[in-house]
């Protein structure tokens, strides 16, 4: 699946399953620009890729401001838009509905909804008008799907990335540009490190094969995603979850 003369963009590429994209798509030989808002974890990523002419961005996916400055400077160094975008960005701020903060509602809509819209409307705009039939990728989740005690906020917006995807798919086909989801069940990094064991062991329980997934296995399912062997495929959400939620 190699990707040579490809340029990939990768938001929350600092770590998890972003750095696991970043690092997947460089070993395929893409170009890749790796963005977070921690620049010290998107430098981290960058060492670990192969020597090609990567680029590290510190970017805020939330504000527009942000993004369109995360652009420019890729069109400063590349003089064009990226082929491949995969929106990993994303936060949790559980907590039970009934007493779930306004402000913790809103902050993981903007991150994990309004940052994938914001994202995939600049970067596919730039395709558009740069004639690049280009494959962009969101990372929803499977609680998009089943719903999630205590991911009131984070369930409704992985259901809208689910949404989103869907919709981008038929808007921005006839430009050749294709837009897919990975719902991922639990895999083995930071953002679930913070369950606690016990609830980790049940959740466990519950998934037909037995274990937590790694980055690796969503980071494979982008690869194929971002490829020409996936060149009939879009608007798809691709189910990575060991089972779960089937
Ligand atoms: N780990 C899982 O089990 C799991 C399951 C389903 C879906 N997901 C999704 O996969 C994606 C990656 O998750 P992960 O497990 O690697 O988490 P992670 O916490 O390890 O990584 C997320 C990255 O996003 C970055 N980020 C957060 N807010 C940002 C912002 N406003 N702008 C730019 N970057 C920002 C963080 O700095 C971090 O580097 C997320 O969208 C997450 O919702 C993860």
């Amino acid at each position: 699946m190699g990707l040579s003369g490809k340029l990939a963009l990768v938001t929350g590429g600092g770590r998890g399953i972003g750095r696991a994209v970043c690092q997947i798509l460089s070993r395929e030989n893409a170009q890749v620009i790796v963005t977070d808002l921690n620049l010290d974890n998107c430098n981290q990523t960058l060492q670990s890729l192969s020597q090609l002419s990567h680029l590290a961005v510190q970017s805020d996916v939330s504000s527009s401001n942000s993004v369109k400055l995360c652009f420019e400077q890729i069109l400063d160094k590349y003089k064009r838009a990226p082929d491949i975008i995969v929106n990993s960005a994303g936060i949790t701020k559980d907590g039970f509905l009934l007493r779930m903060k306004e402000q913790d509602f809103d902050q993981v809509i903007d991150v994990n909804l309004k940052g994938t819209f914001l994202v995939t409307q600049t970067g596919a705009g730039l395709m558009k008008d740069q004639g690049i039939q280009g494959s962009i990728v969101n990372i929803a989740s499977i609680v998009g799907k089943t719903g999630n005690i205590g991911q009131a906020n984070y369930t409704a917006s992985k259901a809208g990335v689910i949404g989103f995807t869907k919709t981008a798919a038929k808007e921005l086909g006839k430009f050749g540009i294709r837009v897919n989801a990975v719902l991922p069940g639990f895999i083995q990094t930071a953002m679930t490190d913070a369950v606690p064991d016990k609830v980790k062991e049940k959740i466990v329980a519950e998934i037909p094969l037995g274990h937590l997934g790694q980055p690796e296995d969503i980071a494979y399912t982008c690869l194929f995603l971002a490829s020409s062997r996936s060149k009939y495929i879009t608007g798809a959400s691709i189910e990575v979850a060991g089972g779960l939620g089937v």
